[in-house]
């Protein structure tokens, strides 16, 4: 019997369009023979659709049939939504390919969970911690890893007293600083800040996209960002470079310019490189990650220090994406990887089925 794949795609975040090609490279890259692929499409509005006669994301998304995933631990299975509510498929485990909020952010795997469905990449916590800068960042530093400056406030507090705010920024940090919403990706709502006088603009855009605020001490560096792979024994790959063709990667450089250049692997010498690859799988550890990551470093032109940026639980996952790119060139194929992940998935429900519970007394 095949095992049944669910790849879940498309949702309700800005990063919709690039999970639909993320999604493409995954399905046509699952050997067959082995696995029998279910396309889950989410549409914007989160309408989740499925279809039997084709596994192109473009088109379920489109043209799909409406399903649900019931919640119910005893029944991990696709319901058809229309009058009969039957049962359509049960999954054996779930691929989501669903980049920022409501995919990479831990609610989604909550919903998996509850289901009692295996699924690839991080569990709930570490999903949410990845995504949310502030608390990603207070978790790095408190194993002792490397982080730029920051402050950070609610939303609610910019708007009850501006003056206390901008007192606070300025005496903790330099300018230019990053003023960036706590929870998105793909640069939306980022500003670079070189003075005084951006600042207020700058905070106003990022609270038009979440309720918490980081602001972040710039840093004039190299971008560097590694994969990671694994449970328990994560491996890591070599670093490659990001050379932005903009003043920072920022969304037009990432999805729309094509000006960014990729050095793969990173022209770096040897002692460095064992360095990011030690502190990318610390990184890695710290927020309890599972399957997969892709962590994200600076490195201080002047002074060569490195700093941890990010850490992305679900990341790009085209045929062209870093995440894969860099496995590419560390020796894993795209399909080995897709393979990898999805055992990965499986060993962890596996080893989670290990816990006792405790009996109702
Ligand atoms: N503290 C910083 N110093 C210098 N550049 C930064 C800093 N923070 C962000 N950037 C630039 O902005 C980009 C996007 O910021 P990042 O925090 O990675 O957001 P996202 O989660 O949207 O990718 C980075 O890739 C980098 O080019
Ligand atoms: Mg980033």
């Amino acid at each position: 019997m095949k095992i049944r794949v669910g790849v879940v795609f498309g949702g309700r975040s800005g990063e919709h369009e690039v999970s639909l090609r993320s999604a493409q490279s995954i399905i046509d890259a699952i050997n067959k023979d082995k696995y029998e692929v279910v396309p889950i499409a989410i549409t914007r509005e989160g309408k989740w659709l499925t279809s039997e006669e084709s596994l192109v994301p473009e088109i379920v998304v489109r043209h799909g049939y409406p399903v649900a995933l019931l919640s119910d631990a005893t029944h991990p299975v696709l319901v058809r939504i229309d009058a009969q509510m039957s049962f359509y498929k049960q999954l054996d485990v779930a691929f989501p390919v669903l980049h920022g909020t409501y995919g990479e952010d831990g609610t989604i795997q909550g919903l998996f969970e509850i289901a009692d469905i295996p699924y690839v990449g991080c569990g709930v916590l570490a999903s949410a911690v990845g995504m949310d800068k502030i608390l990603m960042k207070k978790v790095f530093a408190a194993y002792g890893l490397p982080v730029v400056e920051n402050a950070h406030f609610l939303r609610s507090e910019w708007e009850r007293d501006k003056g206390s705010v901008l007192r606070m920024i300025e005496e903790r940090l330099r300018y230019p600083v990053f003023v960036k919403p706590a929870n998105l990706g793909s640069s939306v709502g980022i500003s670079k800040v070189k003075s005084a006088g951006q600042l207020v603009p700058a905070i106003e855009l990022a609270c038009k996209y979440d309720r918490r605020i980081i602001v972040e001490q710039g840093v004039d560096a190299r971008e560097f960002e590694l994969s990671v792979l694994g449970n328990d024994d994560p491996k890591v790959s070599l670093p490659g470079e990001i050379i932005p063709g903009a003043e920072f990667y920022d969304y037009n450089d990432k999805y729309v310019d094509d000006k960014t250049r990729f050095e793969l692997p990173a022209k770096l010498p040897d002692e460095v490189i064992l360095s990011m690859q030690q502190l990318a799988l610390q990184a890695f550890r710290a927020i309890d990650a599972s399957g997969m990551a892709r962590v994200d470093l600076f490195m201080e032109r002047q002074t060569g220090k490195i700093y941890l940026n990010e850490i992305n639980t679900i990341p790009g996952f085209t045929s062209i994406s870093m995440y894969p790119k860099l496995w590419q060139i560390s020796g894993v194929s795209y399909p080995e990887l897709v393979e990898q992940l999805i055992e990965l998935a499986l060993e962890r429900k596996r080893d989670r089925s290990r816990n006792l519970i405790i009996p109702f007394q």
